[in-house]
Formats: C-alpha cells, structure tokens, sequence
C-alpha cells in the first residue's frame, strides 16, 4: 500500500533525525570520548612520593573545549545569603561535585575536566581532606575551586552552633593545610541548614550556603546514563548542578554529561565566578575580568 509506505518513510525520516540531531548534541550512552582510568592503565590513581609514574590519561578521540574565562570570582559585594541558581544573561553554569576528594574517582574526574579546559567547584568533606591532602592540592592546582562540605557530614540542622563552627572551622583549616587556600561558600550535608543558621555561619565565616538547581540524584545510583541524561534534560542558563565525586557511576557519567553540555553552549565557571555575576562585578558577556572602577 503506498499510503502505508508513505507513512512509514515519514517516520524513519523522522526516527533519522532525531538520531542524527542527539548525535551532534552528544548522546548519553556514548562511550567514544572516555577517558581511560589509571587503574585500568596499571598505574596508581594519582601521582604520590612513591607513585611518581602516575601520568594523566591521553583522552582518545577530539573532545569540545570550554572557552578559555577569566571572569573575575569576587562576589562579596551584594551577595546574597543562600543560592540554589544565579540570574545570568549568558548560559554560564557551575558543575559542583560533593563528598570527595576520593582517590579512585576524584584523579579521573580531573583527568576529564582538565581535557575539557573545564573548572569546577569540589565540595569537599574535612575527614577526607586529611585522608588525601594531595588530591586537593591537584585539584587547586589546576584551578578548580574548593567549598566547604563539613568535617563528617552531619545534618547542620540538628548539631548546635559550636558543633557547627568546629564542622567548618576543622574543614577549612584542613583545606589550607592541603592546598593553602580557604573555601568562601558552603554546602551544607543534605542542603539542610536552617535559616537562622544560614545567617550566622555568613556573619562568621563569610561562606553564602551554596544548593543546587539540578540534582541527578546519582547518590541512588541510577546508571550513568540516567545521571548524563538527568543533568542535560535540567541544566538551564545560571543552573548550579549538583553531583558526587564519591560515587564511580557519576564520574562515568561525566565524559557525556559535559561534553553534551558543551555541544548545548553552556560555558562553565566556579561558583564564586557564578556569583560574581549576580552581584555585578562581572557582565554576562565579558570573556575577561572587567578591572573594578
Ligand atoms: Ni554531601
């Protein structure tokens, strides 16, 4: 029948489209830009005093790059208290990864990143900090930036504010020993903070109580894919997206998570750079720091 034929090339017309179309977007399930880990390779997961043969993975095949920003981080003046996404006119978004650094999966999220020009924001638990002080220094060094998780990960809204201040004073001071500098925002274990604790943590320590705008919820471990196609589905202009380098299945996801955010124009910066924006100091479209009047 030619009407019923007619009506099945229509379909596989379309059906080839939409193939072709999430190709040029990238697909979730496409393994052609992984990088391979260190230990599949034979050596350690990051290089040590006695692991000096560790060498960052070659990333096979072309992957696309983030431009190059050198956006000013300053967002002390007119900063709000709390942020779950930030109101820019470009689409600028911060990839966060919570409850690292962890020594098999943290190296080769670098590994990804640093093939992608991409920084991130590591939200990073204290105990861990002291565990692996030289990954946090890897990570500082090729210019992501560092938050403050706490120490051991307790919901802030049922410790009492000297319990609080020793979370955040130990991870801090663990961060500076690592890699000598301070986190200068915050999330809290869970997102749950109240907001009276919210306003006295910012009096003190000076940190905005970063959330997030779109969570994969990959601390389920719902697979790579879903992870990947979770964060592309949800990922907005201004997005602050939330993910767990604690967990292998989220750092799978990540070679076609950001290289389909990439392909999106989405153009990635560090949280402080985000809010830095909203408070002013830096204009959507500027690719380069505009020098304070
Ligand atoms: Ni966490």
């Amino acid at each position: 029948m030619p009407t019923e034929l007619n009506r099945y090339m229509k379909r596989l017309v379309i059906a080839l489209g939409l193939v072709l179309l999430s190709a040029s977007l990238g697909s979730c399930g496409s393994d052609k830009t992984k990088v391979p880990t260190a230990s599949a390779a034979g050596y350690g997961p990051v290089k040590t005093m006695n692991n000096t043969a560790y060498r960052t993975p070659e990333v096979h095949g072309p992957v696309p790059r983030n431009p190059d920003l050198e956006l000013s981080a300053d967002f002390t003046k007119g900063a709000g208290i709390s942020f779950s996404r930030v109101a820019v006119a470009d689409k600028f978004i911060a990839m966060t990864f919570d409850d690292g650094p962890n020594p098999q999966n943290t190296p080769r999220l670098l590994d990804m990143l640093r093939a992608r020009n991409i920084k991130a924001t590591f939200y990073v638990v204290g105990r861990n900090v002291e565990l692996y002080p030289q990954i946090v220094r890897r990570t500082v060094a090729e210019g992501h930036e560092i938050g403050n998780h706490s120490f051991t990960h307790r919901l802030f809204s049922k410790l009492s504010d000297s319990e609080i201040r020793d979370e955040l004073s130990r991870t801090r001071d663990a961060i500076g020993r690592a890699a000598g500098v301070q986190p200068r925002t915050l999330r809290p274990p869970y997102g749950g903070m109240l907001q009276r604790q919210r306003e006295w943590v910012y009096a003190e320590f000076g940190y905005p109580t970063i959330l997030w705008s779109v969570d994969p919820l990959d601390w389920r471990r719902p697979g790579a894919n879903a992870v990947c196609a979770r964060i592309l589905s949800g990922t907005t202009a201004g997005s602050i997206v939330l993910a767990h380098d604690l967990h292998g299945q989220s750092v799978d996801a990540m070679p076609a998570t950001l290289d389909g955010l990439l392909r999106r124009g989405f153009k990635f910066v560090t949280v402080s750079q985000l809010l830095a924006m909203k408070a002013g100091t830096a204009t959507a479209q500027a690719t380069v720091a505009v020098p304070a009047p």
